[in-house]
């Protein structure tokens, strides 16, 4: 059903990212290429089945770029100058709240022109929604970098439905105190009719927050997985506060694994990398939180001790170029360089290198390809809101093969409890992890895996969206 009608669309995703990014390139010409990150591998699938709109920017600045449709989807794209892209994305977004939200990992700096060019960049979010929502439209607003447009939209727009939804973790409250900002975030938030998290402990402290802060009377009740929202009154409107889970295309990711193309590719890879005994794979966008670092350092020792014969196991890991003008990114891009030069100047010899390190993104097939020809697929983020490269994997599995090791610290550790779940803070652990993932008895790895596979085929990115959008009261209408 189309969703845009001659009054504007009546179901909106507003999001920083569209799910395309403009690209320039060194002949003047300029092409859209797939945008990376979960957020757009979540819910663009969902968006093009349901012919929604989606506002969002095209990824570069000053690109003026008109309303378009692509492939069922109408485009809405917002413009941001440089200095708004150095102090609204690379600055607020991601040098102040990434860091904040994901448990100060990196410490976050706090500057107060971020802080204005994050209000500025919100407000026109808002107004361009604003703008192409239908009279009593669906808007469903998504990410850390658009926490005030819930209120902002709601101010020029009350006659439609808001829901809000967080992609990264929720900090804990301790630690969300430290911003400047946090009640005009919270108010900000409090916009919309219902704000979403990944886990109930986010939907909590948000809860608490509001009262704390805000000094709203939140129900008090545990909120539950997809159940139980909290309930917080805002002068005569009701907000919503719940637990829901994010997922992937499952049963696309199954299917693209059969492809009988792809299992050639998986088998190429093999034979590419030497056929070795065993591949562990990592796939993640080059970021700080991930957690590449520690996997790399548990390779390390296990050669070192001779856990792991450099003969046999080899390593690829597949790292998308990722907000490479912020700082923290810089140096560790610089640190894993190394770490791999380490590994592979003492362990590997002549055509055939330990750690294979491309620092690219390949494409769904490519990577469902090496998702197929890896043994031991290595998640090991400091914290990660859910990560979906682990659903991903375990969806490509339907042979049963393959194992998972996976860190506590994503929050899909809660749903995939059946991997080899490790703490990435305590390096024998995640060791002794990779080497009884490299040494899995075959049954044992099929009765892991058969549960791993029950979960991630049965709670798919659109059970999510359903889910979200049930709660948001509005699924009849979408
Ligand atoms: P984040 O959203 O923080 O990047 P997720 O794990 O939730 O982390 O989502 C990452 C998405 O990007 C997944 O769909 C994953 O397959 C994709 N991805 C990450 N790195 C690469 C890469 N090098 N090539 C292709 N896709 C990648
Ligand atoms: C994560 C965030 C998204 C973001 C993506 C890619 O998934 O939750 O909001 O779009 O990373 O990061 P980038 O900064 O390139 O948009």
């Amino acid at each position: 059903m189309s969703s845009i009608g001659e009054n504007g669309a009546d179901f909106l995703v507003v999001a920083n990212r569209l799910p395309v990014d403009l690209e320039r390139l060194p002949d003047g010409t300029q092409r859209w290429k797939h945008s990376p990150g979960g957020l757009v591998t979540a819910l663009e699938p969902f968006l093009r089945t349901h012919s929604g709109a989606w506002v969002g920017w095209p990824g570069i600045a000053d690109a003026e770029v008109d309303a378009f449709q692509e492939d069922g989807l109408q485009l809405h794209p917002v413009t941001l100058s440089a200095t708004e892209v150095a102090d609204y994305y690379e600055g607020f977004s991601n040098g102040t709240l990434w860091p904040l939200y994901h448990d100060v990992v990196a410490p976050p700096a706090f500057h107060r022109t971020w802080w204005n060019a994050y209000v500025r960049v919100n407000q026109r979010f808002a107004d361009v929604t604003a703008k192409v929502a239908a009279q009593g439209a669906t808007v469903w607003v998504q990410d850390y970098q658009l926490q005030l447009v819930p209120a902002m939209l709601r101010e020029l727009r009350p006659d439609l439905r808001i829901g809000f939804f967080l992609h990264i973790p929720f900090p804990p409250v301790e630690l969300f105190m430290q911003l400047p900002w946090r009640t005009e975030i919270i108010r900000g938030l409090l916009g919309a009719d219902l704000v979403g998290f990944h886990r109930p402990g986010g939907a909590q402290n948000f809860l608490w927050l509001a009262r704390r802060l805000v000094g709203l009377e939140p129900s008090r009740g545990a909120v539950g997985v997809r159940t139980r929202p909290g309930v917080v009154q805002v002068g005569d409107r009701t907000v919503r506060v719940g637990a829901f889970p994010i997922s992937i295309d499952s049963a696309g990711l199954d299917a693209l694994a059969r492809d009988k193309e792809v299992q050639k590719h998986a088998k190429q890879i093999r034979a590419d990398l030497g056929n070795p005994k065993k591949i562990l794979l990592g796939v993640d966008r080059l970021d700080y939180t991930k957690g590449i670092d520690v996997r790399l350092r548990a390779l390390h020792e296990l050669l070192a001790d001779g856990r792991v014969d450099p003969s046999e196991v080899t390593m690829v890991q597949l790292a998308t170029p990722s907000r490479e003008r912020v700082e923290h990114y810089r140096q560790m891009r610089g640190e894993i360089e190394q770490a791999v030069g380490r590994i592979n100047g003492e362990f590997s010899t002549v055509g055939h290198p330990v750690v294979h390190y491309l620092h690219q993104s390949v494409n769904r097939r490519e990577l469902t390809a090496f998702m197929t020809a890896a043994d031991v697929m290595v998640v090991t983020p400091v914290r990660d809101g859910m990560n979906l490269v682990c659903k991903e994997y375990v969806a490509t599995r339907y042979d049963l093969g393959g194992a998972l090791v996976l860190s506590e610290f994503a929050g899909a550790a809660a749903e995939l409890t059946s991997a080899f779940l490790v703490n990435p803070h305590d390096l024998d652990g995640v060791k002794n992890a990779l080497e009884a993932a490299l040494t899995l008895d075959p049954a044992e790895g099929r009765r892991r895996m058969r549960a791993l596979r029950r979960q991630v085929l049965t709670h798919d990115v659109d059970r999510w969206a359903r889910s979200f959008l049930d709660a948001l009261g509005t699924q009849s209408t979408i």
